[in-house]
């Protein structure tokens, strides 16, 4: 039934917005959509790495670069530096190369990939490999160009990001001895991904076949959709009923209201969230899906965080949990606005002023038009804008909802017009991304390849994307299993979940499993 909703919307939609710009936690507007993102893994607070034999070796956090072709049709346009941290901690002769990118981020943050914190580093540690984080290209410092322009970008696609892992894997001289030596046909190659990147390393097993021997792809978001309102759909499965049931009425009250045309009453509920100089009553309605968004930085190690914070705040009332059909109506109405006012707008927008934070109709702002290099929002809103979607609005009619309907692509279709004026202002009309393409070049949820492991989560709101969507009743075979755990958003990735999430241990395992085996069976061979 999801499904089937699903294509449909695929079938009818258009596209647009994205992903992070500078509010408290820096981004400009906080009413852009959410990127899938790979969460952050410190580095372990460790004396000197050493090698297996005792030997001190550079520490995590060394930045390499290699030089990558700006464009894998035309490489006489010559490189760029594309950086990479690297450790061979656990290798031994003959051991795989694993290679892991971050996808839409700066990766500086993420060396703590390279060690035995994340699935990357366990299987260096069992199999003798080494780890490598890259950088994938429009993202930090990994830039063919000075600028974010919609000229500099002609290069940014998902086409180009896979040529960059192929070309990468088959150049690069690893800063270690011997490290001009593993190339894939000369040492097994893994990759690992998550979330956009775990969708990246399932496109690369398919589009560069026996490039890697193996390929472990967590919250793989494989499937490209225009109108993703199935991003809500795992939270309003999982988050406490009490909370859901009083969420789900404020939203219909609100949607109720802002559609009714009664000013008096559109000026109140305006006035309860202090909103009052927003004159978009999408843009008000919804900001309001930001205390649900908060729901994707949940890991099973996190504790209870923002989105928790949030549904006490309408459900404790004088010390007392409300029974699970929630306080009802005018309670939740009053308690979310308070607690929007006085606790969260400043946790979401620091000081900015309402309509610099969750505007989004002035198309002069800077989140719009800022085009200098490492700003992932506007690199992942490129890509949005023109192959993946992935627009998180209201659900259709006839289903449950946690969020406004007020929001639909075109509200985001727009954005990407005010963003990238010079690539979709002469459309005429608003810039629908070509998920049809993406979903034919890469296979999307059809994927059928081997050696190919899928890691999911129930509470993950990016599962809807994933081979463990509703209704999709994918297969899990021994050349390419689908093993889900009761985890949210790439949760296997990180050793701690495994710690304290035994559903997520279990994943982990059949994960090191099925990799150990398929590295087993690799043979040294021309490439
Ligand atoms: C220890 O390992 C390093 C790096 O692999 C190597 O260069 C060195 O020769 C080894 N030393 C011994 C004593 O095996
Ligand atoms: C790398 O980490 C060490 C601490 O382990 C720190 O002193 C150093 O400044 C860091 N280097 C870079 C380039 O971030
Ligand atoms: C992870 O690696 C560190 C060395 O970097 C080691 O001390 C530790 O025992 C390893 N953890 C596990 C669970 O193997
Ligand atoms: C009701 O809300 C409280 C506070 O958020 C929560 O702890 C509790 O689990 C909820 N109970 C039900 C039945 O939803
Ligand atoms: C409401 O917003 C105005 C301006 O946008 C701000 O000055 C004021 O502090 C806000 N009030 C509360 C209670 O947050």
């Amino acid at each position: 039934m999801a499904l089937l909703w699903k294509l449909a919307s695929v079938l009818v939609v258009a596209l647009a917005g994205v992903a992070d710009a500078k509010t408290a936690d820096g981004r400009v507007n906080a009413n852009i959509q959410r990127r899938p993102s790979v969460p952050i893994v410190p580095l372990p607070d460790v004396g000197p790495v050493t090698s297996r034999n005792g030997t001190q070796l550079p520490p995590y956090n060394t930045t390499y670069y290699f030089d990558q072709l700006i464009d894998h049709t035309n490489p006489s346009l010559g490189t760029f530096k594309q950086r990479y941290w690297t450790t061979y901690e656990w290798y031994e002769t003959g051991g795989p190369i694993i290679l892991f990118t971050p996808g839409e981020a700066n990766a500086q943050p993420y060396s703590g990939y390279l060690t035995n914190r994340t699935i990357n580093g366990q299987i260096a540690q069992e199999l003798g490999g080494v780890t490598i984080v890259l950088e994938h290209r429009y993202y930090g410092l990994s830039n063919p160009y000075g600028d974010l322009s919609v000229k500099s970008l002609k290069y940014h696609t998902i086409q180009q990001a896979i040529d960059d892992l192929e070309y990468f894997a088959k150049n690069v001289d690893l800063p270690m001895p011997g490290g001009d030596a593993v190339k894939p046909g000369q040492a097994p190659w893994i990759l690992v991904g998550g979330s956009y990147s775990g969708a990246l390393t399932s496109f690369t097993m398919v589009n560069k076949p026996n490039l890697f021997q193996a390929a472990y792809a967590s919250s793989a978001v494989v499937e490209s959709i225009i109108d993703y309102w199935g991003y809500f759909q795992p939270i309003l499965e999982w988050m406490p009923k009490n909370c859901s049931t009083d969420v789900q009425a404020v939203i219909a009250h609100i949607d109720s209201v802002f559609t009714s045309g009664n000013k008096k009453e559109i000026d109140s509920i305006k006035a309860l969230f202090n909103m009052s100089a927003l004159t978009h009553l999408d843009d008000a309605a919804g900001a309001l899906r930001n205390n649900l968004w908060d729901w994707q930085s949940l890991s099973p190690s996190s504790g209870g965080g923002l989105f928790f914070e949030f549904c006490d705040a309408l459900e404790v009332k004088n010390g007392v949990s409300a029974g699970p059909n929630g306080w009802g109506l005018e309670h939740a109405l009053q308690a979310w606005g308070s607690y929007w006012t006085n606790t969260y707008y400043s946790i979401l927008c620091g000081d900015e002023d309402v309509v610099t934070c969750l505007g989004t109709y002035d198309p002069t702002q800077e989140e719009w038009t800022d085009i200098s290099v490492d700003n992932a929002g506007r690199s992942w809103m490129w890509i949005v804008c023109n192959e993946v979607g992935f627009f998180q609005e209201g659900a259709p009619k006839g289903h449950p909802t946690i969020v406004t309907r007020l929001v639909q692509p075109p509200y985001d279709e727009r954005q990407c017009t005010y963003m990238f004026p010079e690539a979709f202002a002469h459309l005429g009309h608003l810039p629908v991304p070509n998920v049809d393409a993406t979903n034919k070049a890469y296979h999307g949820w059809f994927v059928q390849e081997n050696h190919l492991f899928f890691a999911n989560g129930h509470r993950d709101p990016w599962r809807e994307a994933t081979l463990a969507a509703d209704g999709t009743h994918f297969r899990s075979t021994p050349g390419q299993p689908l093993a889900i755990s009761d985890g949210f958003h790439c949760s296997d990735l990180s050793t701690t979940n495994g710690q304290v999430d035994s559903t997520v241990l279990a994943v982990q395992k059949q994960g090191l499993q099925a990799i150990a085996g398929w590295v087993a069976e690799w043979k040294p061979s021309k490439h």
